[in-house]
């Protein structure tokens, strides 16, 4: 599913959903929670996040790429990683990542965090699982990324041989990344819609880092409210 606009098309119940938001929600999920980050709360709105600040929680995100001022951090992966958050709770929400996990907990049997940082992780659980999945792109505001595309396609890449490809998006996806895999930092930075927002908020080096495969192994998991690295 490249765009959360038509997620009601696809059927959910039963499924394991890979929602990614590679620039940069997911990403920095995934840094933040190999670092030490205890759990991650994913909201929707600005507000709720203010209601979970005002119970102490750590808060991060942004909208339109910029951090909301009232947070405690914003959206670059190295914000995440920093040492004050291990240990805590981080409840977030932007404009995109939070939205597409919102959509998918309602129906979806299980929800997986996924992003370039922890592929084979994603992908080497899932070969264990018996369920169908569903990838669900975050995009920008309703419209494909490349770079979240690119995602799917490096996971599609890893599972392809275990199962037939029956949809149009994955057989895109598949064939952008097998055509990119060689360099995805170039082909995002110079290609991405979102590459140039966050060249222009100075955000060059989040990106270089979100567009590498597998920096580490976790398999962060919604339970609840909360994301968490499975055991
Ligand atoms: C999103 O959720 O749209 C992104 O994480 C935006 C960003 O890069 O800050």
């Amino acid at each position: 599913c490249l765009t959360p606009e038509i997620l009601h098309l696809h059927q959910l119940e039963g499924k394991i959903a890979v929602v990614t938001d590679v620039l940069r929600a997911t990403s920095c999920m995934v840094a933040g929670l190999n670092a030490g980050v205890k759990s991650v709360i994913p909201v929707k709105k600005v507000e709720e996040a203010l209601a979970y600040a005002a119970k102490g929680y750590v808060t991060a995100g942004e909208r339109g790429g910029i951090k909301v001022e009232e947070f405690t951090i914003g959206n670059s992966p190295y914000e995440h990683m920093e040492e004050a958050y291990h240990g805590k709770s981080i409840c977030m929400t932007t404009t995109n990542g939070t939205v597409a996990i919102d959509a998918a907990k309602k129906t979806a049997d299980q929800v997986v965090i996924g992003a370039l940082l922890n592929v084979t992780a994603v992908a080497d659980y899932i070969k264990q699982q018996e369920k169908d999945i569903i990838i669900i792109c975050a995009g920008w505001k309703g419209n494909p990324s490349l770079e979240d595309t690119l995602f799917a396609g490096a996971l599609i890449h890893q599972l392809k041989h275990r199962s037939e490809i029956t949809d149009d998006a994955s057989y895109m996806a598949l064939s952008q990344y097998e055509a990119s895999n060689s360099n995805l930092t170039e082909v995002i930075s110079k290609n991405a819609s979102h590459a140039k927002r966050l060249s222009g908020l100075k955000a060059q080096n989040d990106l270089a880092f979100c567009a590498k495969e597998d920096y580490c192994d976790i398999l962060p998991i919604l339970t609840g409210d909360e994301i968490t690295i499975k055991k």
